[in-house]
């Protein structure tokens, strides 16, 4: 199936990368959102990154001004009836999704391929809810989407293979790079990336290093580009603690014990960068 047009559900960090994406790729988005100011903050932080690619010499004056014009935004999920894709972009909570599905659906043309940017949550069981398990997908972005070069498919249980090869050939229109995961908890990169993180949590927490040592060591020691406790902010301490409960519930081992400072930060609402502050204070 040839896919022209892409309604993306919510606008926060992940909804607007896939958005930019996507209008740059030549996609005609539809972003949506239930807060219209969600919305139009997201299409301020868009021009602002194409700006950025502009000044960089990585995008045209004339592409950025084309990709803007693509992206049409609405807060009613009744607008994305007529789209060919729908990429769920909302928060990493299963309640929340199966509550935005159930809202979707009647709207949907019965050919549209239903994908959700979930960074952990089965991609089976969401799609066994829906009217489309066969054209159901998990569609994992990195963050920055507009910067990371790697995009995860998950094809569930009942997923059939045009709906994976139309996923592909996305990927691929996108110019990023698809790796294939198979459907167990939080997949591939966060399976391995959001434990080291969360022991990067307990390695604070037992006081073997400060916040600044902790991420200097990773830095300098292991060559990562963030350290574990910058990134952690950087991605979202609530969504690091959603994806060590899906691990630790989904697979069932102490070793994905959620570090008790972790959740006592998301209890205080200590987010990370979008709150103002996590392990580093951004106000
Ligand atoms: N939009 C467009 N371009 C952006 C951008 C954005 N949002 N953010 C950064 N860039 C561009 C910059 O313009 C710059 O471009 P050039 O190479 O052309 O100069 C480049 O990216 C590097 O940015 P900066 O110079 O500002 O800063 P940096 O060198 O420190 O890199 C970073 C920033 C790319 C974020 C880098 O620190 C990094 O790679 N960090 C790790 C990110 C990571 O691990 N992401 C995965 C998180 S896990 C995830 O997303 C999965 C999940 O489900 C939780």
């Amino acid at each position: 199936m040839a896919i022209e047009s892409v309604g993306i559900v919510g606008a926060g960090q992940m909804g607007n990368g896939i958005a930019h994406v996507f209008a740059l790729s030549g996609y005609e988005v539809l972003l949506n959102d239930i807060n219209a100011a969600a919305l139009d903050s997201a299409v301020a932080t868009i021009d602002r990154n194409l700006e950025r690619q502009v000044s960089r010499g990585k995008v045209s004056a004339e592409d950025k001004a084309a990709a803007m014009a693509r992206i049409r935004t609405t807060t009613s999920l009744a607008d994305l009836g007529q789209t060919d894709l729908v990429i769920e972009a909302a928060t990493e909570n299963e309640a929340v999704k199966n509550k935005i599905f159930d809202a979707l659906l009647p709207h949907l043309k019965p050919e549209t391929i239903l994908t959700s940017n979930t960074s952990s949550i089965s991609i089976t069981r969401l799609a066994s809810r829906t009217d489309r398990p066969e054209r159901f997908m998990g569609f994992h972005f990195m963050n920055p989407v507009p910067v990371m070069q790697l995009v995860e498919l998950i094809r569930g249980i009942a997923t059939d293979q045009p709906t994976y090869q139309t996923l592909l050939e996305v990927v691929a229109r996108l110019g990023k790079t698809a790796a294939s995961a198979e459907d167990f908890p939080a997949f591939i990169v966060n399976r391995i990336l959001v434990p080291m993180i969360n022991e990067a949590v307990y390695t604070l927490y037992e006081g073997v290093g400060s916040v600044r040592s902790i991420d200097e060591s990773m830095k300098l020691g292991a060559n990562h580009p963030m350290g574990p406790l910058e990134l952690a902010d950087f991605i979202g301490l609530d969504t690091c603690l959603a994806i060590m409960n899906v691990l630790h519930d989904g697979l069932a081992d102490t070793k994905y014990r959620p570090c008790p400072l972790l959740t006592k930060y998301v209890e205080a609402g200590w987010l990370g960068r979008k709150s103002g502050r996590g392990f580093y204070d951004y106000r």
